[in-house]
């Protein structure tokens, strides 16, 4: 069975390529390289002993898609590709709705055009909102975002939902992704971002390398614990089994579910900071800093629907997250 992995050589999308090989899948990657680097491909072949097929294109390059597909017969999509930076979206609205949503829409004529009929959306948590009371729970009302960014995450949701009524034997996995953090346990791949990180993990790697000087923890007041902001990490490499389980059960289903992939455990920033220093034994240079505006207190994922629906729980601890991304450092140091 041939997968198409847009965004394959990002963060999420390479490691979902490796247990797509792994499992015995054909791999076609499609990448414009805009947020990613094309050793990344050669690194997916060391790890599995296969070369996945590689196109470095945008996917909203209808021409460029359309001969991927005429040229490979693909039996499912798994869609990564896209912008991804919270901040960033907020200042440069318009480039992520057109970036976001006509590489989505594209996808989707072409996929029509050639008769296939499965997709994985990589979703996300953000578009539960600001009001939903956590433990999050697909149910609830899942239709507002408080970044552009989010926004369209919100809205591929709402095509691939109209889609999905319109072609009633079209299937649409919508994973919502918790927090992933960690890497692959050979050092290969892991969260390697451009620029100055915005995400905690690649920022605490950073720190703890040196190449930046300290760590700000964003709000020490907060209602919870220990005052700074939980959140639902998970193993990246747990996260590339779940769109495997939403591929298999993709296959034999039709119509849209939305599915949390998170712990359902909630851990602050504090805490992690901490769990890194412990197991990596490197001290962390941080300060506890202002609130950053949009950041939620606390949430965490009900994971009951991904268990009872694609047999998927997330395994890794936050230690082996914790391990496994400073792993990914060392290792890109040496290189
Ligand atoms: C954000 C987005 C989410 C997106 C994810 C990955 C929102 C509400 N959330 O999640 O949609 O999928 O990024 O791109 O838009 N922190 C610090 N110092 C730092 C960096 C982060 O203290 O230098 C804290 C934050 O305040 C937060 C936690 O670490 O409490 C995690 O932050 P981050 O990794 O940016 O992820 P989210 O904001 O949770």
């Amino acid at each position: 069975m041939r997968i198409l992995v847009t965004g394959g050589a990002g963060y999420i999308g390479s490691h979902t390529a490796v247990e797509l090989i792994q499992a015995g899948y054909d791999v076609v990657i499609v990448d414009d390289l805009s947020n990613a680097r094309r050793e990344v491909i050669d690194r997916i072949q060391e790890i599995t002993g296969t070369r996945p097929l590689f196109y470095q294109i945008n996917c909203a390059d209808k021409k460029a898609l359309q001969a991927v597909f005429a040229g490979n017969r693909i039996d499912a999509v798994i869609h990564f590709a896209g912008f991804k930076a919270v901040g960033e979206s907020v200042k440069k609205p318009l480039q992520y709705y057109r970036n976001n949503l006509d590489s989505t829409l594209t996808l989707l004529e072409v996929m029509e055009e050639y008769g296939c009929r499965k997709f994985i959306f990589s979703s996300s948590a953000t578009v539960y909102g600001p009001e939903n009371p956590h433990s999050y729970r697909e149910e609830m009302p899942a239709i507002q975002s408080s970044s552009p960014y989010g926004w369209t995450k919100v809205m591929i949701e709402r095509i691939l939902t109209d889609y999905t009524t319109a072609h009633p034997d079209f299937c649409a996995v919508l994973l919502r992704y918790f927090n992933p953090i960690g890497a692959h346990e050979s050092g290969l791949l892991g969260d390697d971002p451009n620029g100055i990180p915005n995400n905690l993990m690649p920022y605490i790697a950073r720190v703890a390398a040196r190449q930046l000087e300290k760590l700000t923890i964003f709000g020490g007041d907060y209602p919870t614990p220990d005052g700074t902001c939980q959140r639902d990490y998970l193993h990246v490499v747990d996260l590339a089994v779940g769109h495997l389980k939403a591929l298999e059960y993709a296959m034999d289903h039709k119509g849209v579910e939305a599915v949390n992939l998170g712990t359902g455990n909630g851990v602050s920033v504090l805490e992690l900071v901490q769990v890194f220093e412990k197991v990596n034994h490197i001290k962390l240079n941080y300060v506890i800093g202002p609130r950053r505006d949009g950041d939620l207190p606390a949430f965490w994922a009900d994971a009951t629907k991904a268990k009872a629906l694609l047999g998927w729980e997330a395994k890794h601890s936050i230690e082996d997250m914790c391990e496994s991304a400073w792993r990914f450092v060392l290792h890109s140091n040496v290189q």
